[in-house]
């Protein structure tokens, strides 16, 4: 009758990664919900294990209210980061102010979104599902679930911008590799995950410090390396609408083994060398690999049965080949005579 402690435990570490925090208050901490039940319960626990039971039964308490306490959404819902003045002097019929043109008005997608779309329409078509990343996250998320613990030398690859609460802008898509295999586990899990990523960068023509990712993972029995080099092929031909010759670079990333670089021949030149592809036939796109098994047993996925592989690709590169951009800062300073290009 009494509850397995150890089982309820089990059930938390799930619910903690998978429940919305009102979800979880609910769950966990309202009138009907499972601390008060276990209290009730308290009454039929024998004289002398009740005060043992009792002091569980606050830790499990402590233990949901604290992660209520910390999760990011609960900040961000607490304190809006900046308040808008909804009474701003402008007013777009005044003489005073200056009318916009016509087309100024009129708009467009970005290139960026533009290109976002067709990527997501080919892995759609594919059969991945989609899931966009957030724009801060936690030391956990960036991290933690990522085989980077604390102290790890390869958290210097990754240099970026955290707020006064300890919250991080994620350097890169892989910060949704937990949730994603949380969410859509168990395997067969297929999914993209794009999102904006920012780092702290010297920018030049081909860096930013603000920028997109697709992070792609995919999880089931049996997969293979070839796997992963025949889905990211497929895919590249069908974005670029070239057949493609490709080829792995060794590389390091602490959340897969083996880690590679991702090449591809040069979709304008054939290899024969051009600007795009700095005279060399060749283009670095992507870090991929196999994902690490401390990161499928992060995120609830038993790595004694299943294997997977992810790689996560910068957007605005892609736009850049695609739309034949030469530098990259173009896509972010809002230059209305740039963007009317597109
Ligand atoms: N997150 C890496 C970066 O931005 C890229 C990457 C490498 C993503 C390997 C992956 C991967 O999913 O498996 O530097």
């Amino acid at each position: 009758m009494l509850k397995d402690f150890s089982q309820i435990l089990k059930e938390i570490d799930d619910d903690i990664h998978t429940l919305s925090q009102v979800e979880l208050k609910q769950k966990y901490l309202s009138k009907s919900g499972v601390i008060s039940k276990m209290f009730k319960e308290l009454k039929e626990v024998p004289d002398k294990e009740k005060s043992e039971y009792g002091l569980k039964i606050n830790q499990i308490k402590t233990l949901i209210e604290d992660n209520i306490k910390n999760r990011v959404e609960e900040k961000l819902e607490d304190k809006p980061l900046f308040k808008i003045d909804p009474t701003a002097p402008f007013d777009i019929n005044s003489k005073k102010d200056k009318k916009p043109h016509i087309l100024d008005l009129r708009g467009s997608s970005h290139p960026l979104m533009q290109e976002l779309e067709k990527i997501l329409d080919i892995f759609q078509r594919m059969g991945f599902n989609i899931l966009e990343s957030r724009q801060l996250d936690d030391d956990f998320h960036m991290f933690e679930s990522l085989n980077f613990p604390k102290g790890h030398p390869a958290r210097d690859m990754y240099d970026t911008f955290w707020t006064d609460d300890n919250f991080v802008l994620p350097a890169h898509t892989s910060t949704m590799q937990n949730r994603a295999l949380r969410k859509f586990g168990p395997p067969p899990i297929r999914v993209v995950l794009p999102g904006r990523c920012f780092r702290n960068e010297a920018t030049d023509a081909s860096h930013e410090h603000t920028f997109y990712q697709i992070e792609g993972i995919y999880v089931d029995k049996d997969i293979s390396f070839a796997n992963m080099l025949a889905t990211i092929k497929s895919y590249l031909e069908e974005y670029l609408e070239k057949e493609l010759e490709i080829r792995v670079q060794p590389a390091y990333f602490p959340f897969t083994e083996p880690d590679a670089e991702f090449v591809i021949s040069c979709p304008f030149c054939n290899k024969s060398g051009c600007s795009t592809c700095h005279y060399s036939g060749w283009i670095e796109l992507m870090g991929c690999g196999m994902i690490h098994p401390n990161v499928l047993n992060s995120g609830g996925i038993d790595s004694q049965i299943y294997s997977g592989f992810a790689w996560g690709v910068g957007l605005d590169r892609l736009t850049a080949i695609k739309r034949g951009i030469t530098d990259i800062r173009k896509l972010r300073d809002g230059d209305i005579n740039f963007l009317r290009q597109f």
